[in-house]
């Protein structure tokens, strides 16, 4: 089965339920500086989680793009990624777990409408219980029905980590494997947090046990024999500032499966990378270094690539250009590694001449599964932000191999430099000055290296500070200094200019856009003249939730729109609410706002920067 189509009766299944399909959000969510990236489907449903009305029901559905920068040195085996497709759906307080598990499980297990898999081979696990949260019984008895109704006897097999495996079919584990919140276990999330237990399904591939993980295979073994499929968790509980769970007023369930392992089970072969989402780009990279898969240590090598250009592509697709933090950091890092990756297998030849092929045909195989990767546009900034920044690395890196290779040791010193001259990433330098089999002076390379890794850590980790988008006063008047920004930058120098990230913190407004000048002097006095306009003038700013096609006939803007929702949460600043003055700027957003602009106060621009290929940054302060 092909991974399309996966999607597609995942989709229909969830429909025919009552489902109502939601757009599958950028990879880099708008105004939310508490993630890097979006890493599950959840995370733009935060705030109907925790009990505001969505616009489209309180049945959802999706396919979300998720990228998980933390896993990026797990990548190489023959299951993880940092880039993923996940399917997901909610209940907003509507149904809980004897629907979510019984629909999962027919979906995984029927035929004409869903995967078709023997359920001989599905085991599941559900939580064992702890002082605050109850051994979860209900969804023991659920499992024990879906699975007799198949024939299955399903035997509980209780704290399984400690017990491994025995003749059974539901194993019941603690936080670390059957809790799920955006910052884990329950000690780690922050107060407010919304969080609970989950019921996790596993597929058996029926390969040997590898006694090197443990003496007892279970379904948490890492050993490779069972892959896990998909999580449902029971989003009922929220951290409270004294470290307890309150129950939140809803129960929800927040579903979530990685297409990618589904199709594995589906084609029952453990390595996703044979699946229809891979093997063009496999066979790609197969053609262009002339080596072969089935080569042990190509094989390595060539799922790192597959996976950090896909990534890659995404990101630049999503509107990122490679930097020294955050985000651009994060992808600058995954083309370089892909880079170093590709002289590995090629030689010492100029490796990633062949990226630009490789990406096509990654953007080929994604398109058919994503509109965004049909678009023109989008596949001409792909290739233009890659050439940017393959040739600023190609120097780096023959550079800064030649110094790694006349080497015997290599000091901090060295590889500091080689971050500095070549712009070498230290997990790179580390990787292979391990894999020469060459020593490294840790002394100064400690210190260097912990200084930067501390930094790298912190934007890799898919999470600045956890938490919930933070709401104070500050915060909230940024947002709507945004929105007269962004009009503001329209009106002067036209409709084509538009929003391509923002960020906002109590200190600074940070917004992003596509020009191609530098702002003079005299258009950022016109810029900020016009938003302290706006703010005198103490315009209402209030919203209403209308048909998405209504908001986009009305000229709403907003880059990171709801395309698949029936109605979308649009602010108007301008008239008051229920009048038909025109509007003075209308957009697609989450929010929260202010009420009037002249809360506001006073707007600066504090500084300019350049991002390349036609891309301005503005910070400005607001409020003082
Ligand atoms: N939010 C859950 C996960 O990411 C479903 O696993």
């Amino acid at each position: 089965m092909k991974a399309k189509q996966i999607l597609d009766r995942y989709l229909s299944f969830f429909e025919e339920k009552g489902h109502k399909r939601i757009a599958n959000s950028p990879l880099v969510l708008a105004n939310d500086p508490t993630t890097l990236f979006t890493s599950s489907g959840m995370q733009a449903l935060i705030p109907y989680l925790l009990g505001e009305a969505h616009p489209s029901g309180n049945k959802l559905v999706n396919i979300q793009n998720c990228l998980r920068s933390q896993d990026i040195d797990e990548v190489g085996d023959n299951r993880h990624t940092t880039f993923f497709r996940m399917i997901g759906n909610w209940s907003l307080g509507d149904y809980f777990k004897k629907e979510q598990l019984s629909w999962f499980f027919e979906f995984l297990t029927n035929n004409d409408k869903g995967l078709g898999l023997n359920p001989s081979r599905l085991y599941v696990t559900v939580f064992e219980g702890d002082e605050t949260v109850p051994h979860d019984e209900e969804s023991i008895t659920i499992w024990k029905e879906l699975f007799s109704q198949k024939g299955i006897e399903a035997t509980v097999v209780e704290n399984a980590e400690t017990n491994g495996i025995q003749e059974g079919r539901i194993f019941t584990y603690g936080v670390k494997k059957n809790w799920w919140s955006r910052s884990g276990i329950p000690e780690n999330m922050p107060t407010n947090e919304p969080g609970g237990p989950d019921s996790e399904v596993f597929y058996d591939f029926g390969t040997p046990h590898d006694e090197a993980y443990g003496e007892h295979c279970h379904p948490n073994c890492d050993c490779g024999r069972f892959l896990e499929i998909g999580n449902s968790v029971f989003m009922q509980y929220q951290k409270q500032e004294d470290g307890s769970f309150k129950e939140l007023p809803q129960k929800n369930v927040d579903f979530g499966g990685g297409l990618e392992r589904l199709a594995a089970a589906k084609n029952h072969d453990p390595d996703i990378f044979t699946t229809d989402l891979y093997n063009n780009t496999i066979a790609t990279i197969e053609e262009t270094t002339s080596k072969s898969y089935t080569d042990h240590k190509a094989q390595t090598h060539m799922r790192v690539i597959a996976d950090h250009l896909k990534a890659a592509t995404f990101l630049m697709v999503d509107g990122v250009i490679p930097s020294n933090k955050e985000q651009g950091y994060i992808l600058r890092r995954l083309l370089r590694r892909a880079s170093v990756k590709m002289h590995q297998l090629k030689g010492n030849v100029t490796p990633d001449a062949d990226f630009p092929v490789i990406v096509d045909s990654i953007l080929r195989t994604e398109a058919e599964l994503d509109e965004k990767l049909n678009d023109e546009e989008n596949r001409k900034r792909v290739f233009s932000v890659l050439e940017d920044e393959l040739q600023r690395f190609a120097k780096t890196l023959t550079n800064g191999l030649r110094e790694l290779e006349k080497n015997e040791v290599v000091t901090g010193k060295i590889a500091f430099d080689l971050f500095q001259t070549y712009g070498f990433p230290f997990e790179i330098t580390e990787e292979l000055v391990k894999q020469q089999g060459k020593s490294i002076s840790y002394k100064e390379f400690k210190e260097e290296y912990d200084k930067h890794k501390e930094l790298s850590k912190t934007a890799s980790s898919g999470m600045f500070k956890g938490g919930l988008a933070d709401h104070s006063e500050k915060t909230i008047m940024g947002h709507t200094a945004t929105h007269l920004l962004h009009q503001a930058l329209r009106d002067i120098f036209g409709k084509q200019l538009h929003q391509t990230g923002s960020n906002i913190t109590t200190e600074r407004v940070r917004f992003d856009f596509n020009h191609d000048n530098r702002l003079t002097e005299e258009e950022i006095s016109q810029v900020e003249d016009m938003v302290n306009e706006k703010i005198k003038e103490n315009l209402p700013v209030h919203f209403e939730m209308i048909p998405t096609q209504k908001a986009h006939d009305m000229g709403a803007i907003g880059l990171f729109m709801d395309t698949y929702g029936e109605k979308s949460k649009i602010y108007f600043i301008g008239p008051v609410k229920g009048s038909t003055d025109k509007p003075y700027s209308i957009e697609f957003c989450g929010g929260p706002h202010v009420d009037f602009t002249g809360e506001l106060k006073s707007f600066k621009i504090i500084k300019q920067e350049n991002l390349g290929k036609g891309q301005k940054r503005l910070y400005a302060s607001v409020g003082l």
